[in-house]
Parts: structure tokens; sequence; C-alpha cells
């Protein structure tokens, strides 16, 4: 009876002193991914959820023994929303990272919960210049309008482009690339004739185009987020602006790949400047684009999904080096200086800004094998985000 008793208490006494590391290791790692899943920006959720599924299946559910749980959340992006959500995830959920982002005003919104919880935000999609300025917490893995945008006005001069009118959404990235890109082409000896900002949310391009139309400017510079460029290319060939001698040039995001194919053969030739092109031409951007299609009934990925993709290896491999640990500080310092190659290029985290530098690549539309693609035909190397103010 006695031996009995012993035994079962030495048991208990075992059981107890092997359950607290036990337990560190089977307590999941929580990513909190905030996307627009439904509403405008719809596909820019859908593309960041299929890539950070694809990053899971490629490299295993567990790090260090910590089961990896992805909980997805639709803020229809809308900031109040987003906001609540990272509120819900951090607080009920007790997520270990918040991630994805799909607009500005959604990163911003959640900067004072990510620094008042010690929660590091993964930026996938959102890319105005001052978002990694919101919160210590923060690091990026998209872009910076000022990044892509400068590339273009240095292009344009050499290539007889003068006299530009800009058209951008009106909200933080759009007013990045208007002023970066004018500020770049004037100090180049060109000039930005008109400015026109169009409203976020329902744009009608309609009489802004018909504006340009007007003004008869070389080109006209867009920028409108990723999943509104069919719309202007298709209302900016409908007026015959190319006939009537404008040359349409934008960052990457007019020309997206989500969209690309279906925009017709009116697209050819279009000049844009940005980071990411399906048919850049690597072996990892090759696996990546054949994985990720086979993977999601042959959608092509867009730079967005780069984003997601590359921000779960940003949080894997910070993970990792925590020995599985985690801590919102330690997995920030380790995800400062992350250097390595995605799908777009060779990318580095600025331990710094906590922003990404990369690759920009100067690209033509173009036809390879029946189907539109942005064909990279030059690169600056190892661009760095030119908006930073420290
Ligand atoms: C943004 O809101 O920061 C944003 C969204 C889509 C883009 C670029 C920037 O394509």
């Amino acid at each position: 009876m006695q031996r009995r008793t012993f035994t079962a208490l030495g048991l208990a006494v075992a059981a107890f002193a092997a359950s607290p590391p036990a337990l560190a290791q089977s307590t999941p790692f929580k990513i909190g991914l905030i996307l627009p899943m439904t509403g405008q920006q719809a596909t820019t959720g859908r593309q960041i959820e299929a890539a950070a599924r694809l990053y899971m299946a490629q490299n295993g559910d567990t790090v260090n023994g910590r089961k990896i749980e992805l909980i997805l959340k639709d803020d229809t992006s809308l900031p109040d929303t987003t906001r609540r959500l990272a509120q819900e995830l951090v607080v009920n959920d007790k997520v270990d990272v918040l991630a994805g982002f799909g607009i500005t005003p959604s990163a911003l919104a959640t900067a004072p919960i990510a620094t008042q919880s010690k929660t590091p935000e993964v930026v996938m999609a959102a890319a105005t210049s001052s978002i990694t300025e919101a919160s210590p917490y923060i690091v990026r893995t998209s872009f910076t309008l000022p990044q892509v945008s400068v590339a273009l006005a240095d292009w344009a001069p050499k290539n007889g482009i003068k006299k530009v009118v800009s058209l951008v959404s009106d909200y933080g990235p759009g007013i990045d690339a208007e002023k970066f890109f004018k500020d770049r082409l004037t100090f180049n000896g060109g000039q930005v004739t008109e400015s026109l900002r169009v409203p976020l949310r329902n744009p009608d391009f309609a009489p802004f185009l018909q504006k340009v139309r007007d003004l008869k400017p070389d080109a006209l510079f867009v920028f409108v987020p990723s999943g509104a460029g069919a719309a202007v290319m298709k209302q900016f060939l409908e007026r015959g602006m190319d006939k009537a001698g404008i040359k349409l040039i934008a960052t990457g995001d007019v020309t997206d790949d989500d969209q690309l194919n279906d925009m017709g053969d009116g697209a050819l030739g279009v000049v844009t400047s940005h980071h990411y092109s399906a048919a850049h031409p690597s072996a990892a951007n090759k696996k990546f684009v054949e994985a990720f299609s086979k993977a999601n009934k042959g959608l092509r990925p867009n730079f967005m999904a780069v984003g997601g993709y590359d921000g779960m290896r940003v949080i894997y491999e910070a993970l990792k080096k925590t020995g599985g640990k985690g801590g919102g500080d330690a997995l920030l310092a380790a995800m400062k200086g992350q250097i390595f190659e995605s799908p777009r290029g060779p990318v580095f985290i600025d331990a710094q800004t906590r922003d990404i530098v990369q690759n920009v690549y100067l690209r033509k539309v173009e036809k390879k094998d029946g189907q539109l693609y942005n064909v990279e035909f030059d690169v600056i190397k190892d661009v760095k985000d030119p908006g930073k103010t420290k």
C-alpha cells in the first residue's frame, strides 16, 4: 500500500518536473494573419494567404518542436476592424506575431497595439514609407513606393519622356509615389505638369483620364493599389490615350501579375518599375511560381504573394534563432538583419530601419508563351527606402 502511494507520488513528481519544458514545447506558436479577404482588396488577401500556406507546406508546420498555428482574420481592409482584430488576437488568442496588413491604414492602425504588447508586426503588403516608423515592433517584407518610383523617374527622361502628368490613389502610398517620382524627375530635368489624385474607395478614373488627354503630356505616371490596375488600363485604352501619343508608365502595382494576363494586348510595351515579377529569371523564382500555381489552380503569384512568403520565412527563421522560445523582443531582434534569397532576388532586413532592402527592376509588358508578363530589362541593386526621414 505504502509502496504504491510512494510510486504514484514519484510518478506525479516526475511528471510535474518534466512538465514545464514539455509544456513550452507543446504550446503552439501563433501567427495572427490579418488580411482583406473580402472587399476591394480581396485579391491581396487571397495571394498572401496562399503564399503563407505554401511556405508552411514546404517548410513544415513545426519549428524546434513547436507547432505553428496560423490564425487568419478578414479585416475587409477597414482600419477600425484591423485594430479590433489585432487587439483580440493579442489579448484573447495570445498570438506571438501579428502579420499581413493589406493597406497602409490597416498597418498604421495596428502599430500602437504592437508597441504596447511588444508583439512583432510583420507588414507583408502595405507600402507607405513611414509605416516602419510608427512602431519599433514593425518589420516589413513588402516594399515602399519611394523605393520603386525613383527608378522610373531616372529611366523616363533618358527615354524621351520629359513632361509627365501623375495620377495616384489619394492616400499614403499614392502621395509617396507622387512626391518621389516628381522630385526625382525634376532633378533629372523633366517636369510633372499636373499631379492628380483619385479616391481610394470606388475610384472613377474617367474624368481624370479626360483631363490627362487634354493636357497631352509625354506620359502618364500611375500608382493605384493592387487590384485596381486593370480598371486604369481598360479606361486608358478605351479613351485612346496611347493613340493620342501619351505613354503609360507606372509602378508595378498597375501591371499586377494577379491581373496582367487578362488586360489584353493593349498592355504590351507598358514600362513599370517594381521589386517583383512572376517572370523574374531565377531558379528560386521558377520553383516558387510553379509550386504556387500548382497549389492554387493555376493562379500566378504577384508581389503581394512574395511579401507574404518572405514574411513567413522571416518569422520562421526568427523563431528558430530563439531556439523555439519566441518572445516579442527576442523575435524582433532575430528578424533584424536577416539576409536571404527571395523569389524576387536577394533581400535584406535593415536592422536600423526594419525595412526591406532589395533590387528594383525596370520591366516591360511582353508576351511569352502566349501570356503577358512584366519582363525585366534593367536592375538597380540593393535599393534602400529613400523615404526614411532618419
Ligand atoms: C498600401 O496601402 O500601402 C498599398 C496597397 C497596395 C499596393 C501598394 C500599397 O499595391
